[in-house]
């Protein structure tokens, strides 16, 4: 792993990926950020690492074919990393058809520029033997598998069965993906993780936006009876999952990744009130959100069995680094919330020019 693309370095996950690569890689040569700055994209999470010289950000679209291929011919990247995505679910439900380009054409676009630049031989399928040195991952997500009820929890071959929009876009990329592996021996890994938290996470998502309504003293809309069940995960987990996965997954295997920390969302309201010392008065329960998933939770054994990743931080450790992030980093949340986080690009970059 020397020369990364990273596709939606800009966001949530990508970004804290980005600067755990920076730190922690020591023979990282070049980190392309390849992020169309939707909505979730914010150049300012990464202002550290433009300092960095083993850094570059591209402005662009992962569905942009002549891009996608130029980026490859210049940088020769021999892994790439696939965070780019539409990623709310309650936006899926309300726009689904950017889900499906982005998530799924994105992704295609993607692999079939690594194909290119790799020469993937399809002959490598019946030999077993795949082009060594490069990987494509693929960053998924355990809403593919759909809900539980009670008791159980999602492996690698629970059968996929999404039900909203964006999970069911991030089911047909993962097919895909799994496609090219079938098909023409490309040397891939999916990795499906539970839910993040962390620092930098849009306040569209449960945990920073009930941080943020709590500061403000705002009402914390709880959809239905909160008692949905999410299986939480602190980001830099996940982005040493993915690393794991890298360094020593077997290709064409799928890697589930979760801590074991089920928690009902009205658990986690509760929890956030009580830190921060505000009242119980302050919870809204309001309308369900449509084809509701009731309960996710991920069994983690393949990865921790096989590759011998353990996740570094309890929920307890993980839950009181974010809520300090987000205390010491309100004018982070300032700047989203007011949008003037999206003219950073702008005066960092100059004009709408591709940056590099
Ligand atoms: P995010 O919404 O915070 O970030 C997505 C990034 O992708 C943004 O920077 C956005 O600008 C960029 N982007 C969107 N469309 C693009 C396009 N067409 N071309 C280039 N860039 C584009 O998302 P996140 O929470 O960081 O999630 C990252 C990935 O991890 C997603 O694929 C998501 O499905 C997956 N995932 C997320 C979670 C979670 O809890 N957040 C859990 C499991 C898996
Ligand atoms: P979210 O952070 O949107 O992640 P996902 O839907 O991908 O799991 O939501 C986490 C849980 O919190 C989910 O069960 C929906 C619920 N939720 C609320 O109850 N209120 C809210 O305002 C939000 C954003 C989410």
């Amino acid at each position: 792993m020397k020369k990364v693309l990273v596709t939606g370095g800009a966001g949530f996950i990508g970004s804290n990926f980005i600067h755990y690569l920076l730190c922690g890689q020591k023979a990282l040569e070049l980190v392309v950020n390849l992020d169309a700055l939707t909505y979730a994209g914010n150049l300012e999470n990464l202002k550290e690492a433009e300092h960095d010289s083993r850094y570059r950000f591209v402005k662009g679209d992962i569905r942009d074919k002549e891009l996608v291929g130029r980026l490859f011919a210049t940088y020769d990247f021999d892994t790439v990393v696939n965070f780019a995505a539409e990623s709310h679910v309650d936006r899926s439900i309300v726009e689904p058809e950017i889900f499906l380009t982005t998530n799924v054409i994105g992704t295609q676009t993607l692999l079939d520029a690594a194909k290119r630049q790799w020469k993937i031989n399809p002959e490598d399928k019946y030999s077993r033997e795949f082009r060594s040195g490069v990987r494509y991952l693929q960053v998924s997500t355990d809403e593919v598998y759909g809900a539980l009820g009670k008791s159980g929890m999602f492996t690698e071959t629970t059968p996929l069965s999404p039900n909203s929009p964006y999970s069911a876009s991030k089911a047909g990329a993962d097919f895909v993906v799994r496609a090219y592996h079938e098909t023409y021996g490309m040397p891939v890994n999916i990795t499906r993780c539970s839910n993040n938290y962390g620092p930098y996470q849009f306040p569209e998502k449960l945990i920073p936006l009930m941080i943020y309504n709590c500061l403000q003293n705002k009402m914390l809309p709880v959809y239905g009876d909160g008692m949905q069940i999410r299986d939480w995960l602190y980001v830099e987990d996940h982005c040493s999952a993915i690393c794991t996965v890298l360094e020593k997954g077997k290709l064409g295997e799928v890697y589930n990744i979760g801590g074991n920390n089920e928690k009902a969302n009205i658990e986690i309201v509760k929890l956030l009130l009580k830190t921060l010392n505000k009242g119980e008065e302050l919870i809204a329960y309001v309308k369900d959100r449509p084809g509701h998933d009731r309960r996710y939770a991920i069994d983690n054994s393949k990865i921790t069995s096989e590759l011998g990743w353990a996740p570094a931080y309890s929920f307890e450790e993980g839950i009181t680094k974010t809520i300090q992030w987000y205390l010491e980093n309100q004018e982070w949340m300032e700047r989203i919330t007011s949008g003037v986080y999206q003219n950073y690009y702008a005066s960092m970059y100059g004009g709408d020019k591709g940056g590099s």
